[in-house]
């Protein structure tokens, strides 16, 4: 046996198979100025991840801040918070991989709770799930008694299961207004907050988490680039500060944006408020229009690999499986069951 043929028998996939695998990567990932080259060097892993994947039947989810190697490559289902969790809560997979962070990982575990949830990096965090804990909850609720509280997704389960319901960027109008009573509270976002308060009669009682991606964007960048590109829509995250939302054409959640430039097909250039995954992931999905995006990254979201992703599929180490107490579970549910029969409702400006 030649020392050629030695190589390839050693390993899972032939040569035909990766030359196939990197040239279906290319007829996407080109379009964002991947070469042959960098194609067929991460071709070998997705091309195992995806073998793996049937052979487990597992299901991978990826948020659309995650990158173009993992959205084009191995995901099955890319899209907002929202989406995410209505494919978590009805997938007949055994096993979900979450390509995103970790309450989004959670919220799939609390959905589907007979399922294995894998995180391939638990350092897969968010500033705003971070700044608030099921304590500071229960000390809202002695402050406030008898005011219902809206958690963003964007909380760990314990959080959730302190809370009346949840919402993401895609329904929290709709959710805020359908709580009992004139007074909310709503947590963790305090920006979010602020940019419900001109839609809504309820008095909204705040909590004081940011998004460390979405509170660096300010109102005179906007103007500069208002200045340049005129005819340019502007479409911003709902985490932004109110002044940033003042001044874009629309404003909601990562999908939201994606049907906004679906539906204006008389626009030809967007600038992206939001983190700069979204930019690639766009000019593949509409390779005929312009992005201006930003370059803020979400330092927990990039914690996801195609590196990590395998060897959380191939042998997981406890940090990449998610568990969570039943109770918790049960808890949470219930806000997340409130959240699902809202739906999308979302306020597109
Ligand atoms: P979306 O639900 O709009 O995708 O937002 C999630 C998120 O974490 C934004 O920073
Ligand atoms: Fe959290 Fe902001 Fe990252 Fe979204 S972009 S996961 S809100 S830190």
């Amino acid at each position: 046996m030649s020392v050629e043929t030695l190589k390839w028998t050693s390993l899972p996939y032939t040569e035909t198979q990766i030359a196939d695998e990197a040239a279906r990567l290319h007829s996407q990932l080109s379009i964002i100025g991947w070469s042959p080259v960098e194609c067929s060097l991460i071709a070998p892993l997705t091309w195992e991840i995806n073998k793996l994947k049937r052979e487990m039947n597992a299901v991978i989810l990826a948020h659309s801040y995650q990158t173009p190697d993992i959205i084009y490559g191995i995901a099955d289902h890319v899209g907002d918070s929202l989406g995410l969790s209505q494919v978590a809560a009805t997938t007949d997979a055994d096993v979900v991989v979450f390509c995103g962070v970790k309450f989004m990982a959670e919220t799939a575990k609390i959905l589907s709770p007979e399922k294995t949830v894998l995180l391939p990096d638990d350092r897969a965090g968010c500033s705003l799930a971070a700044s608030i804990t099921a304590e500071d909850v229960r000390e809202l609720k002695r402050q406030y008694p008898g005011v219902p509280v809206v958690c963003y997704v964007n909380t760990y389960a314990e959080v959730k299961a302190e809370c009346d319901a949840c919402c993401t960027s895609a329904n929290a109008l709709a959710v805020v207004n359908d709580m009992e009573g004139d007074r909310v509270i709503f947590l963790p976002d305090t920006l979010m907050a602020q940019n419900l308060r001109p839609h809504t009669d309820k008095e909204i009682i705040a909590w004081n988490g940011t998004c460390v991606v979405h509170e660096n964007f300010g109102s005179a960048e906007l103007e500069a680039f208002r200045g340049q590109y005129p005819d340019a829509k502007v479409l911003a995250h709902t985490e932004c500060v109110p002044e940033v939302v003042a001044q874009a054409d629309m404003a909601g959640s990562t999908s939201g944006m994606e049907r906004y430039i679906a539906e204006h097909e008389e626009a030809k250039t967007f600038m992206l408020v939001t983190e700069c995954g979204m930019t690639d992931k766009l000019k593949v999905q509409f390779p005929d229009r312009d992005f201006i995006g930003t370059c803020v990254l979400c330092p927990f979201m990039k914690k996801i690999e195609l590196r990590n992703v395998l060897t959380a599929m191939k042998n997981p180490d406890s940090s990449q499986v998610i568990e969570l107490d039943r109770q918790v579970i049960n808890g949470a549910r219930r806000s997340l069951d409130r959240m699902l029969q809202v739906g999308r409702a979302e306020r597109v400006k």
